[in-house]
């Protein structure tokens, strides 16, 4: 048995941090993750207007997420919020109205900066967003993240031991988030 998690980086940076964290995150991860990347690069922006024609990307985006059995956020902070593209992506996967995406969906919230905030606010944010969207957040262990280049090797893996054993405890507390809600709530 197997978990299928959707990955959302916020962050269209091609040398994102927040890449670099959702990279340590897949290696440290418990066995029975299975991971795929959930893209908001490409998506225009939202209009209302096109609710009852939604374009190929938007359509896609919200496949993407209910072929998941939950989704993980990585993203920064940006101004004490969180990033236009993510709130973009939120936006389109949660309309046409009575088709949220993240109605009842198993979700976490993670994220990395360079300063001693850690995305903290812009967390706080998408937590209130999520809830709005009625998906089932796991509470805790919160996990803010300043980013030390030199923690982490060519392909995410985390070289510092403390880091590690964070976001190893965040993986596998996340997992049995996930497996607890799918228990009562199950997704296909
Ligand atoms: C528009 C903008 C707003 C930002 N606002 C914040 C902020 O509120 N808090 C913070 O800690 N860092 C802020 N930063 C700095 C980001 O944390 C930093 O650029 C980080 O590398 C972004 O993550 P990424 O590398 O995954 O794109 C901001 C950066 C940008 C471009």
């Amino acid at each position: 048995m197997t978990y299928k998690v959707g990955y959302i980086i916020g962050s269209l940076s091609s040398d994102s941090i927040n890449r670099t964290l959702m990279q340590a995150l897949m290696q440290v991860a418990p066995d029975d993750l299975e991971f795929s990347e959930i893209r908001i690069d490409n998506l225009p922006l939202y209009n209302r207007d096109l609710d009852s024609d939604y374009p190929p990307e938007a359509t896609a985006l919200k496949e993407s997420i209910a072929d998941s059995q939950a989704v993980l956020f990585v993203t920064p902070e940006y101004n004490r919020s969180i990033p236009g593209a993510l709130a973009n992506a939120i936006d389109w996967a949660s309309r046409p109205y009575g088709k949220n995406s993240f109605d009842h969906v198993p979700a976490g919230v993670i994220g990395a900066s360079p300063g001693g905030i850690g995305t903290a606010v812009g967390q706080q944010t998408l937590r209130g967003i999520l809830s709005y969207c009625n998906a089932r957040q796991m509470t805790a262990p919160e996990a803010y993240i300043q980013f030390d280049p030199d923690a982490y090797g060519e392909n995410g893996e985390v070289k510092d031991p403390e880091l590690q054993k964070i976001l190893t405890d965040f993986m596998q507390e996340f997992r049995d988030h996930v497996a607890r809600v799918l228990t009562v709530l199950p997704r296909d």
